[in-house]
């Protein structure tokens, strides 16, 4: 009833507005991508998700909801307990096996931000609505909008815990039951570009260890941060010289957090430092051997004062990862940011495209343009249809 009076309400508006009176806030004028049911049903989908916090470890209420969700639009869904209360969500059609997997994660980094969408700009913002639940929605969207037999080749996955140590597709990965695809989509905010590859992770921590003395008497005891300092001084000498690369440029060394001692006036006992090196070339063991050699000497004058120096990785890490980015018609990027990719293992062809910009990614800031979700729809659409067509050249029948 609403709609059918909406054209006769406008012409009323418009007459009763004066000149030279201000126009009320237009809706913004961009032409929209998608017909209105499915950009709508987009926002909707978008907007719920963004609404339900699910900061990583927290992920159950917002898995849960989706599982609903799709089954609601006819998927099988599968819960995977990754850890009490955390799932992944796998959603496909007809067949279980399918040759395409399309993914993203559903967990963010803390703090939650509320949902807003500013009409007049047609900007969508809040915790998430950026990395990664845009890429979330659109992937879901544009699965929908495929006919039987190509939508029942796709399955979606959407893990917990790739903003802290991939935990999710790590475990989806080492799934006994889950089936091997040939094309994985996997979802992050790339600018709506594709993603030919992207820097290597490592995460070494520093422990030092002294013995405490009063400051008046330093030479009763042993420093730690003295001896942290001396290891950090070799490690930003070394971080001029690690491997580099055309396609990624340097590695790169973060210092991340540094603490140590407990008062001005006291030797410090312990210290520590975190650390986060992004590879542009090379192995983790190249790495590891570069740091070891570094910090060779420092180590073994800490032993000789009687304190001690250990240098620990968080998990064994990567080098840099290369990604297919073999479709026409997109702009290609490299990018500096970690992802899930390294984490599922197997011999597939994978892709990494999403709405939005990883510089508003993670700041109280985050958001994206509408359009950005409905252009997304139709790249995950063009994405799938390409990579399949080089998959199987003579199987797809749209
Ligand atoms: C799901 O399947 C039921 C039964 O076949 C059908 O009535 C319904 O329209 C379907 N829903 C969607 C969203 O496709
Ligand atoms: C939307 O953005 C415009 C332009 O930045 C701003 O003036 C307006 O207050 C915003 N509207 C809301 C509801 O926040
Ligand atoms: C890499 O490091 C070198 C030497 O520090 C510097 O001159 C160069 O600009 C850096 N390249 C990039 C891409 O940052």
């Amino acid at each position: 009833m609403l709609l059918q009076w909406a054209p006769l309400l406008t012409l009323v508006l418009s007459a009763i507005a004066e000149p030279g009176q201000k126009p009320l806030p237009e809706a913004s004028n961009e032409t929209p991508l998608l017909p209105e049911s499915v950009s709508s049903e987009l926002l909707y989908l978008h907007r719920t998700l963004v609404e339900i916090s699910s900061i990583t470890r927290n992920e159950e209420k917002v898995g849960k909801w989706l599982a609903s969700y799709l089954r609601d639009k006819n998927f099988t869904v599968e819960l995977q307990e990754v850890a009490p209360q955390r799932y992944n969500v796998l959603a496909y059609g007809k067949k279980r096996d399918t040759t395409i997997l399309l993914s993203s994660h559903i967990d963010t980094v803390p703090p939650y931000w509320p949902y807003y969408y500013n009409k007049t700009t047609d900007i969508i913002g809040g915790r998430g609505s950026v990395d990664a639940k845009g890429s979330v929605a659109a992937q879901i969207i544009a699965t929908l909008g495929f006919k039987d037999q190509l939508q029942d080749d796709i399955s979606l996955l959407f893990v917990v815990g790739e903003e802290v140590d991939g935990a999710g597709m790590r475990a989806f990965s080492d799934w006994a039951k889950r089936p091997e695809y040939e094309i994985v989509i996997f979802g992050e905010p790339t600018e709506g570009k594709l993603v030919c590859g992207h820097k290597g992770i490592m995460h070494p921590t520093l422990k030092a260890i002294g013995k405490a003395a009063h400051s008046g008497y330093p030479w009763l005891g042993v420093s730690a941060n003295d001896i942290l300092i001396e290891a950090l001084e070799r490690l930003v000498v070394l971080r001029e010289h690690l491997p580099w690369s055309e396609k990624y440029g340097n590695t790169t060394v973060n210092f991340g957090r540094i603490e140590g001692g407990v008062a001005a006036n006291v030797v410090a006992e312990t210290a520590e430092a975190s650390l986060a090196m992004r590879l542009a070339a090379g192995s983790p063991k190249e790495i590891v051997e570069l740091v070891e050699r570094a910090l060779k000497d420092v180590i073994s004058d800490a032993k000789e004062l009687g304190g001690s120096l250990e240098v620990s990785w968080k998990n064994e890490g990567y080098g840099p990862i290369n990604i297919n980015c073999d479709i026409e018609g997109f702009d290609k990027i490299t990018v500096n940011y970690g992802t899930d990719v390294p984490h599922l293992k197997g011999d597939y062809k994978r892709y990494l495209y999403g709405p939005g910009t990883i510089f508003v990614a993670h700041s109280d800031h985050e958001a994206l343009k509408r359009l950005e979700l409905e252009q997304a729809v139709l790249d995950y659409r063009r994405l799938v249809i390409a990579a399949s067509k080089m998959e199987h050249q003579e199987n797809i029948d749209m």
